[in-house]
């Protein structure tokens, strides 16, 4: 690879960073993707997306798909960079523009050897990473059909550029959210006893939901429960009617996923009723945990130590990934790889090496030649 492609590349992540787009607002991005791909003659699938897009290089059997997540966060950027976004209020403060400049990359040098394939590589340009719904809606216009596997890539802040990690199984959580709702009976703050105070029954059920990761659920098992908000009254001397928790829930077992709704409302139910008061659970479910495949994991990682990299198997993470999706339908692996910042993903100094972007070019770029004449 050429120094001037890979300047190129990095060009391409600066100005897609100068303008970011929310999720499935990413229309000037998909423009842009657009026009660099057909740049190289490279052939876009004629899907119905309304952001985002798909290519595919080379002819027949096998198929494999490699995929960038293009859309950026309602952040304001801090980096005084010279290119930082022109955007006010949206950043690519998630590493999202540095994804997608790896697989544009990947593009184009495997354009260069489209002839020597054995078989076809997609390549997704996915929008709404971070809403959680671009990789069902790609999969909803066929994005995936005739994909024997599929991997794709973040970029990790804490590891130094030249470090990629992956595991085979659970890489990343099942995501949901709830919203509790604690009606009481209103009362002056002097006189409780003449209502039913919904602010000491809501911290009761903030207190009693942490027993489900300590006392319900195996200490093997990984559970987090975190309640986030709790919304209650508005002044000193009244007992609200009402309170409003609201919060999320990490696990990787599906079996707990399934359960722990239903525990959450028996035991809500159960506190709320002690004092006679009532609890509702609205529950949202996300998407669901990351789980590769151990053997493309393998593969990854081993690909990785070839090209370089120091490699790792990571410890599952808490996050959410909506790659996770993909791999409810076919085989694949998700990695890691070091971008070295200060500052974590979605934090406004978030600042990744751009030096991640030449050797994941590489790494891709072999990964797919080689995953072709394995399948
Ligand atoms: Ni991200």
């Amino acid at each position: 690879m050429t120094d001037s492609f890979i300047e190129q590349l990095v060009d391409w992540r600066r100005e897609l960073h100068q303008h970011p787009e929310l999720s499935n607002h990413e229309f000037a991005t998909t423009a842009r993707i657009t026009d660099w791909l057909t740049q190289a003659s490279i052939k876009i699938l004629p899907l119905a997306l309304k952001t985002g897009v798909v290519v595919e290089i080379g002819e027949g059997e096998p198929l494999i798909a490699l995929r960038a997540d293009i859309d950026a966060l309602p952040i304001t950027e801090a980096t005084q960079l010279p290119f930082a976004s022109q955007n006010t209020g949206v950043m690519h403060a998630c590493g999202h523009d540095l994804h997608t400049s790896v697989m544009l990359g990947v593009a184009y040098r495997l354009k260069a050897l489209e002839n020597t394939l054995k078989g076809r590589v997609r390549i997704l340009f996915q929008p709404a990473e971070e809403t959680f719904d671009g990789a069902q809606a790609l999969i909803d216009a066929g994005a995936l059909e005739g994909v024997q596997a599929i991997f794709g890539m973040h970029n990790a802040p804490d590891l130094p550029v030249g470090t990629l990690k992956t595991r085979g199984g659970a890489l990343y959580a099942n995501v949901d959210r709830f919203t509790i709702h604690i009606n009481g009976k209103g009362a002056h703050a002097a006189r409780p006893h003449e209502g039913i105070d919904s602010v000491v029954i809501g911290s009761q059920i903030v207190t009693t939901l942490q027993t489900l990761a300590s006392r319900v659920y195996s200490s093997q098992e990984s559970v987090v429960v975190s309640v986030t908000r709790f919304t209650a009254g508005n002044t000193w001397n009244v007992l609200p009617q009402t309170v409003e928790l609201e919060g999320t829930v990490r696990t990787h077992n599906d079996e707990i996923r399934r359960t722990i709704a239903p525990r959450i409302q028996a035991l809500i139910n159960g506190v709320a009723t002690g004092f006679g008061a009532t609890a509702t659970l609205d529950w949202q479910a996300g998407p669901p945990a990351l789980i590769n495949t151990p053997k493309w994991a393998e593969f990854a990682l081993e690909i990785a130590a070839e090209q370089g990299y120091h490699t790792e198997v990571a410890t599952p993470q808490m996050g959410g990934e909506d790659f996770a999706f993909y791999l409810h339908h076919v085989p694949g692996a998700f990695v890691s790889i070091g971008s070295a910042s200060e500052f974590g993903l979605h934090h406004p100094s978030f600042q990744p090496d751009e030096a991640l972007i030449g050797t994941a070019v590489d790494y891709f770029t072999e990964l797919a030649q080689r995953a072709l004449k394995v399948l």
